[in-house]
């Protein structure tokens, strides 16, 4: 019997007999002949596994909402393409029988240097969204970026958190409210106010605008509810519309200057790439940076965050920390984006894929699959520890 890769992945983990793998939705190529092993089930192997069997179990929309980018998705596809592109320089003979992957940040001790990036919407991908989420990160030990357009609000996901949260704020032509917001997130008690700087409007999503994207009824950003109608449910996205009602298009250096006088928690700036943005983010005294090209969903044909890393962590030299996101899904991408400057890294497509897969639990693997990925490649490349990180163990290119 032949089974496409699916369809074998789906049959090993026995999704098929719990109900769970969901209807196969396009013909696949044939893959190479495969059995079913039986037993207890083993955990899918790579982040990759986690988007197949989700796209299985999400609806189309759900699907394409999630992993598409804007215009001709370049950017969305060079941000993995730079990291393959990088080839690591390993030293062997070196003692990785105690590995060290704890890093300290703003405050905050974590396990590993993964978090969980702030996406949308999670009900979209699961019927539990957010709750799921949270006790999923929680169970892996992860820090999570609650989203402002979370269609769970930030208190109810902090009722169920035992992972550290920090909220991620898109700034609101309303400045009353969103000093409201920036409050009830502190009293939620996220740690951290990650504040997204590279959205003043809206990206070319041609996927969504051929779906006509909108969100179901009885699904909203309760986070912000209260700033009127157009906060509750997405507005259809068209070809000719440019602002939405919940981008402030005038945000500048003064507005992050005015939520560092009401934020009683650090603020960091995420969607930087040019390092004139990082050195004059230096200068504002921001407690970080998280370079980001919103995973390639904003504006199309920048490049690559791993290419913008070092030039970002150049400025930053050492004053502020420098995370990172976009494309990361080995456990190599991982080391590749700490050598190149990063204390952190964040995930979004792929948790979203564990969770519409496997729901919390799916959260759970999936950061684990990347954790145990990075172990591995910190003990094959003889770097023990974080700090032994650095670029000596990128191939010169
Ligand atoms: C479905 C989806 C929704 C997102 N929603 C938000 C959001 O609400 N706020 C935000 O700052 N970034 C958002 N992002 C961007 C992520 O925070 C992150 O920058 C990006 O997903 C990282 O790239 P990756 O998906 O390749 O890991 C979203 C990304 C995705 C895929």
């Amino acid at each position: 019997m032949r089974t496409s890769r699916r369809e074998a992945l789906v049959s090993t983990l026995g999704l098929a007999a719990a109900g769970l793998a969901g209807p196969r939705r396009s013909p696949e190529p044939e893959g190479p002949p495969t059995s079913a092993p039986s037993g207890p089930l083993p955990p899918p192997v790579s982040l990759g596994d986690f988007e197949s069997l989700a796209q299985g179990r999400i609806s189309h929309l759900a699907f394409e909402y999630v992993a598409g980018g804007a215009g001709d998705e370049i950017t969305l596809r060079e941000n993995r393409a730079a990291f393959d592109r990088i080839r690591l320089r390993p030293r062997v003979l070196v003692d990785v029988s105690r590995l060290d992957t704890r890093v300290s940040l703003l405050g905050l001790e974590l396990p590993f240097p993964i978090l969980l990036a702030p996406t949308a919407y999670h009900r979209l991908v699961h019927e539990e969204g957010e709750l799921a989420t949270v006790r999923g990160a929680s169970a892996a030990g992860a820090a999570l970026v609650v989203s402002s357009f979370a269609t769970t609000s930030v208190e109810e996901m902090s009722a169920v958190a035992t992972c550290p949260l920090w909220f991620q704020l898109y700034v609101q032509p309303d400045r009353g409210f969103t000093r409201e917001l920036v409050h009830r997130a502190e009293q939620a008690g996220c740690r951290a106010l990650c504040v997204t700087v590279d959205s003043p409007v809206l990206g070319a999503r041609n996927r969504e605008q051929r779906l006509r994207f909108a969100l179901p009824p009885g699904m909203e950003r309760v986070n912000l509810r209260g700033l009127g109608k157009a906060a509750g449910a997405t507005e259809r996205p068209s070809e000719q519309k440019i602002y939405s009602a919940v981008l402030d298009p005038s945000l500048t250096w003064r507005e992050i200057e005015w939520l560092q006088s009401l934020a009683r928690v650090p603020l960091l700036l995420k969607g930087i790439l040019n390092p004139d943005d990082a050195r004059r983010a230096v200068e504002a005294g921001v407690a970080g940076v998280i370079v980001s090209n919103h995973g390639g969903r904003v504006l199309d044909t920048v490049p690559a965050t791993v290419d913008a890393l070092p030039l970002v962590a150049d400025q930053a030299a050492g004053r502020i920390p420098v995370l990172v996101d976009g494309g990361i899904r080995r456990g190599t991408d991982v080391l590749k984006a700490l050598a190149l400057g990063a204390r952190a890294v964040l995930i979004g497509r792929p948790y979203l894929y564990g969770l519409g897969a496997l729901g919390a639990e799916g959260v759970t693997r999936v950061v684990n699959v990347l954790k145990s990925e990075f172990e591995m490649a910190m003990a094959l490349s003889g770097r023990p520890t974080l700090p032994s990180i650095d670029r000596s163990v990128l191939w010169p290119s």
